[in-house]
């Protein structure tokens, strides 16, 4: 029987009660399917931890995930540990490291899921965000001078390599090609004018290896509202880090909830392990209430069988959960209900 070895990292706030919900509907579903999954928990690789030894995982912590075949995130971040020390200490080096140079982040309207945008009707509403992961405007160039004087600043700079941003426009186009669709590359070529002009030089390059695959360009802030007002209209959209992660959670809150919103970081080659996760933070406002939505981490869990061969797997957890939301009324809090995470879990591990 073939075996994935997983790693799970838990994290922080409801990572640690999203995570055991994904873990229960992989266990059922690994053996309706036939195969295996061994895990290794990396419990403590957290804020907690980094309030304790000043550090989010341990120093050869890169080195314990190598030999896996994925990661299954929850969330980290913690009020009393700055974000970027969180973002920086753990997520960032994990998908730097392990090359998951592409996010991949579907948004769809669920039949039972009320959005808050008027036109986003279940059924319609099926994108999938491209969001480039491991350069562009979130690089390690820059830095701040002059602290504390009056002439302080800080410069941060944005970087496009033409490998960057090639592989994953290539990637787009043909997760494009094989959805049958459309590509939209989310730019801003009008005010940012030497990296975004490369990025539109790029796309249009690369388009022309794809023919079958209809694409346009919209401005960012063009292409935000857009999201709203429109929303059926996108199919796939590729995006450079920064705009990717903005429209990535604008996407998921069009869809209903960012609880439901799943990530893939990949490493389409395989050389190291690609990283899964849902899209939603750690969430302290609603943390240790057991409330928290399960199914961003249960989907999630889903394109981790997915990228490990397994898609009919995957798709039998997504039509459960799809059927969960269209024929029962259990919802968590963040869909207007009172369901708690377990109970939430049960009825669609009844339904698998
Ligand atoms: P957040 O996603 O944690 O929460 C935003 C809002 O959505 C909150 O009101 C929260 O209660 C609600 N929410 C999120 N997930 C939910 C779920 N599964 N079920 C029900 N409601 C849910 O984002 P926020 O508040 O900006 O960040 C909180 C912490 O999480 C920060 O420390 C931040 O750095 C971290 N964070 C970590 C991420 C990661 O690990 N990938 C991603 C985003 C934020
Ligand atoms: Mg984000």
């Amino acid at each position: 029987m073939t075996n994935h070895r997983i790693a799970l990292i838990p994290g922080d706030g409801i990572g640690t009660e999203v995570l055991p919900a994904a873990r229960q509907v992989l266990d059922v579903v690994s053996r309706r399917h036939g195969f295996g999954l061994s895990y290794t928990s990396y419990d403590d690789w957290s804020c907690e931890r980094y309030l304790r030894e000043g550090a989010m995982m341990p120093a050869d912590g890169i080195d314990r995930l190598r030999d896996k075949d994925a990661i299954l995130l929850g969330a980290v971040g913690h009020p009393g540990v700055p974000d970027h020390v969180s973002l920086w200490g753990l997520l960032i080096p994990i998908r730097r490291a392990f090359r998951q140079y592409v996010s991949l982040r579907p948004v769809r309207v669920f039949e039972g899921v009320c959005s808050p945008v008027r036109g986003a009707r279940a059924g319609e509403v099926d994108v999938v965000v491209v969001r480039e992961n491991v350069e562009g405007e979130y690089s390690e160039a820059g830095g701040r001078l002059n602290r504390g004087f009056p002439e302080e600043m800080a410069v941060q700079e944005a970087v496009f390599t033409r490998t960057g941003v090639t592989r994953v426009v290539d990637f787009a186009f043909a997760l494009a090609a094989r959805r049958g669709g459309r590509l939209t590359s989310a730019t801003k070529s009008n005010g940012i004018v030497h990296t975004m002009p490369f990025w539109d030089e790029l796309v249009a390059e690369r388009a022309a290896r794809f023919p079958q695959v209809a694409w346009d360009q919209e401005h960012i802030d063009a292409l935000a509202a857009k999201f709203v007002l429109e929303p059926a209209r996108f199919d796939v959209v590729v995006a450079s880090n920064l705009f990717g992660d903005i429209l990535s959670d604008l996407a998921a809150a069009v869809a209903g909830s960012v609880g439901i919103a799943p990530a893939a970081n990949l490493n389409p080659e395989r050389e190291f392990p690609s990283m899964f996760e849902p899209v939603h933070g750690s969430a302290p406002d609603i943390a240790g209430r057991g409330i928290a939505n399960p199914l961003g981490a249960i989907w999630s869990a889903a394109m981790m069988l997915d990228h490990l061969g397994h898609p009919a797997a995957a798709e039998h957890i997504t039509d459960a959960m799809a059927s969960l939301l269209a024929r029962t009324d259990v919802r968590t809090h963040d869909l207007g209900g009172t369901a708690t995470t377990a109970e939430f879990t049960d009825r669609l591990l009844r339904l698998l």
